[in-house]
């Protein structure tokens, strides 16, 4: 089957500092770094690399061809992203000495993307491939209502958070992927708690070093903890991606809800270890031998 996913490509300036800048502050970076990233293609490569078919709905500025190129270099079906005349979206990410970060994206062409070229992509899905999306494009509530329509199963995960964006896209959802701060800022915002009145079928709750949380339909929606894998942190740029992107190519490929989300844990956690969005995000070889 077929991953779509309708999403962001930035290109990522990362900035090495000592802490991260406090209000007024101004600080020397010791290193900078630009590489691929974008929630949406960090999310496109980790499933791919993990073996999954991977077509990326998104869009890119005159300036974009390399993010494209480096992509289908990743493995990733390139074929729906859109040319804009817009510039391409980049994010500045400060990174500090204990690898927690503080990003600032500005989207450019990734919230321009047609309707239409959106709708004509979802064209070439079949029943019972996988659609996700995440909140740094625009048309997800489009995507979901034509993606659910079809056939496909619905994923969004919920960054960056906006309790309007959840509740536009949650008719048409299968899985709701958010870490705890998003899923308290959602009850606090809509009152809705994972459980039968959500209208999804799983939520997980990631909590980095903490682990995640499972509530499932078909568990009668217990909370069920999975432990993360402790590592000396690098970077946590992009491990969530990583965890999304790993989780529903287990999925697609037919693993247990359980499963997957354990084979996420883990190219998380090795990711975590690593400096770097989708460049370096690890493939599935890589996150079997590893540990
Ligand atoms: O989640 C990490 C990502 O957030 C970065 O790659 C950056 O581009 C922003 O989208
Ligand atoms: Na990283």
């Amino acid at each position: 089957m077929t991953i779509w996913n309708l999403g962001s490509i930035n290109a990522d300036y990362f900035y090495r500092v000592p802490h991260l800048p406090a209000p007024g502050e101004t600080i020397l970076a010791d290193a900078m770094e630009r590489g691929l990233g974008g929630k949406g293609a960090n999310m496109s490569v980790a499933a791919a690399r993990s073996g999954a078919h991977v077509s990326h709905i998104g869009a890119v500025g005159p300036d974009g061809q390399w993010a494209i190129d480096r992509l289908t270099e990743y493995g990733v079906d390139t074929r729906p992203i859109a040319k804009l005349d817009a510039p391409t979206g980049h994010a500045v990410i400060s990174l500090d000495a204990a690898g927690e970060n503080a990003i600032i994206v500005y989207p450019g062409a990734n919230r321009e993307l047609a309707q239409d070229a959106i709708g004509l992509a979802l064209t070439e899905s079949s029943s019972g491939d996988l659609l996700l999306m995440q909140n740094e494009t625009n048309g997800q509530a489009f995507a979901a209502e034509t993606g659910s329509k079809l056939g496909l199963k619905v994923a969004y995960a919920a960054a960056p958070f906006s309790a309007e964006a959840v509740k536009a896209v949650l008719p048409y959802l299968d899985i709701l992927v958010l870490n705890q701060i998003e899923m308290a800022q959602l009850v606090d915002e809509t009152g809705l708690l994972p459980g039968p009145k959500m209208g999804v079928d799983t939520v997980i709750v990631t909590k980095g070093a903490e682990g995640c949380t499972l509530y499932d339909r078909a568990n009668g929606w217990d909370a069920i903890g999975f432990d993360a894998i402790l590592v000396d942190p690098v970077d946590t740029t992009g491990a969530g991606d990583t965890f999304t992107g790993y989780f529903l190519a287990g999925i697609d490929r037919g693993m247990s809800t359980d499963e997957a989300i354990g084979l996420a844990i883990k190219a998380a956690a090795l990711m975590v270890t690593r400096q770097g969005t989708a460049d370096v995000i690890p493939d599935l070889k890589e996150v079997l031998d590893w540990g």
